[in-house]
């Protein structure tokens, strides 16, 4: 379980990008995480494993206090949390397989990653995974020589062989084709009901967000301005999200997409 106290950002340009987030995720249960471009959805993600320094407020993983740990102990903790963003963070030189299994670093000692010896039971999983995802055929390949959607699907499988207990997930899909954009965000919900994941996906897509989560938070300038069922978002919460709009389109096609 994941949870957040009033969780609070404000960067040194004095932008206020959270004021006093509370939210809490359970086990198993899939967030997306809406709000307008600056909203400060990237910040929350980043304020909870502390690739942004939070102001003020804490963040829980389980019992443990994330924000008081110190960095020997965050380098622990970020163990537990998987990483998916847009742009991959592939290292493009190196095969799928090795792009995977650097998702272990946090784990084997410095010498054995120097040397890119991974453990055979890390192996084993690495090529369970890539199974998993689709991809067990293209596990020497170079990442460098894969589509998006593909090397988004590397990325999902490196995050998972941490063996997280959150998945915290930057725009996923933002460059993907629609098509493609739906399977990344159906084999992500998958797996983290498999694996009881909890998992914040920041997402502009609303009616993508619709079809595949249970639980939607629409941020606006830091603060939280809906926490609810995706079939909740009308096109008056919407316009209290996002500010004045023509919604019908947006929540039509979500409907229709479901059918
Ligand atoms: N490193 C930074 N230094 C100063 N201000 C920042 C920094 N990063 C973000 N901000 C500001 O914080 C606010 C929230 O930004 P954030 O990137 O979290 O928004 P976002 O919801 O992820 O937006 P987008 O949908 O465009 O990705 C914005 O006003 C932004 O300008
Ligand atoms: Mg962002």
């Amino acid at each position: 379980m994941l949870r957040l106290e009033k969780l609070t950002k404000t960067y040194r340009t004095g932008d206020k990008a959270l004021n006093a987030v509370n939210l809490t995720v359970p086990k198993g249960q899939v967030m997306a995480l809406i709000g307008p471009s600056g909203a400060g959805k990237s910040t929350l993600i980043r304020c909870i494993n502390r690739l942004v320094e939070p102001t003020s407020g804490k963040v829980f993983l389980d019992q443990d206090d994330i924000t008081g740990l110190s960095a020997s102990g965050l380098r622990r903790m970020r163990r537990q949390m998987g990483m998916i963003f847009q742009e991959y963070a592939l290292v493009e030189r190196l095969t799928v397989m090795e792009n995977v299994l650097s998702g272990r670093l946090g784990y084997v000692g410095f010498w054995r990653s120097f040397t890119r010896r991974y453990p055979q039971a890390d192996v084993d999983e690495a090529f369970r995974l890539l199974d998993r995802v689709g991809l067990l055929e293209m596990a020497d390949k170079r990442a460098d020589e894969l589509s998006g959607g593909q090397r988004q699907r590397v990325g999902i499988a490196r995050a998972l062989i941490q063996d997280p207990k959150v998945l915290l997930v930057d725009e996923p899909t933002a460059s993907l084709d629609p098509k493609t954009s739906r399977q990344i965000m159906r084999l992500i919900c998958e797996l983290c009901a498999e694996r009881e994941l909890a998992a914040i996906i920041n997402i502009h897509d609303v009616a993508l967000a619709q079809m595949f989560v249970q639980r939607v938070i629409g941020l606006q300038k830091g603060v939280v301005q809906f926490d609810g069922k995706p079939d909740a978002l009308t096109p008056e919460v919407l316009t209290k999200i996002y500010g004045e709009e023509d919604w019908k389109e947006t929540t039509r096609s979500a409907e229709e997409a479901a059918e």
